[in-house]
């Protein structure tokens, strides 16, 4: 596996790659690995001839100070990983790489994705998000770029990006992976208490129960039944849930037959946000 933490030289090792031919597969990631992100290098290696990783902790994607300062970063354990997995080549730029002198985001429009769920909550995140994807892909310029559902709105987000922008390049969304209990895999599970560590696959349970509840049930007794659930979980704060529609990610009040749904959560076990999402069928 190659190094780069500059761009020029993975440029030119890329632009080698491209000129004999060989597609590039992209997952962006901000380091932290599990095994979530090694099943998208597994994805990524099955249809592509190269992979690139890139691990970069996006400060323009962090609302809190904090969040960003605590975010794990495991560079050693992560390089042991990539070099065991499927990786080609690793990109791990400092901050000046991407951004130079001015750490700004760019201001989207995601035609209104962006005001949904995360977006009431993490000022600003959304705007982080796209500034770095679409430099990296400026970057590595992939033919195919994988990403987990576990951030669906990203996901969205994410190809409306690339659609506005024409931007070569093919968007695969992959499953979330989970633990055997059923925590969804995060990067920030490592900073969790033995006791929220504990609690926290109650989340992805009460989103298997809505799942079963949607086909009988109508969208505000799921809500209420849900809130109810959470009432009676000290450990874990409920911070939203919304059952939506894919392709808008907007609330849905009742069920239209020609629509995708899915119920998103944000919950706080302690000081870690916990997210997740199922899809439904009615
Ligand atoms: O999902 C993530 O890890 C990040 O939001 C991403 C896509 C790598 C951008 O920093």
């Amino acid at each position: 596996m190659k190094i780069f933490n500059n761009k020029k030289d993975l440029r030119d090792c890329l632009l080698e790659h491209k000129s004999n031919k060989k597609t590039i597969g992209f997952v962006p990631t901000m380091g932290a690995l599990h095994d979530g992100h090694l099943s998208l290098i597994e994805k990524a290696s099955e249809k592509n001839d190269i992979v690139v990783v890139s691990i970069f902790v996006n400060p323009t994607q962090f609302d809190n100070v904090e969040d960003l300062k605590k975010y794990p970063k495991t560079i050693e354990n992560d390089i042991k990983l990539l070099s065991a997995a499927s990786c080609d080549i690793l990109f791990s730029p400092k901050v000046e790489e991407i951004y130079s002198e001015n750490i700004t985001s760019e201001k989207f429009d995601f035609d209104g994705l962006e005001h949904q769920m995360e977006g009431k909550f993490r000022d600003g995140h959304f705007n982080g998000v796209g500034t770095v994807v679409k430099t990296l892909f400026k970057i590595v310029a992939p033919d195919k770029a994988y990403f987990g559902q576990k951030d669906f709105q990203q996901l969205q987000i994410i190809k409306k990006m690339v659609k506005k922008n024409h931007l070569n390049v093919k968007i695969k969304g992959c499953p979330i992976f989970r633990e055997q209990d059923g925590l969804a895999m995060s990067s920030r599970n490592i900073r969790l208490s033995k006791e929220h560590r504990e609690i926290a696959p109650f989340v992805y349970k009460t989103l298997k129960k809505v799942k079963k509840k949607f086909s009988h049930k109508s969208i505000s007794e799921i809500n209420k039944w849900l809130e109810n659930q959470f009432k009676k979980q000290p450990l874990l704060t409920l911070e939203y849930f919304t059952i939506a529609d894919e392709k808008a990610l907007e609330t849905a009040k009742t069920k239209e037959p020609n629509k995708k749904y899915r119920a998103f959560i944000a919950v706080f076990a302690g000081e870690i946000r916990l997210i997740d999402n199922i899809r439904l069928k009615h």
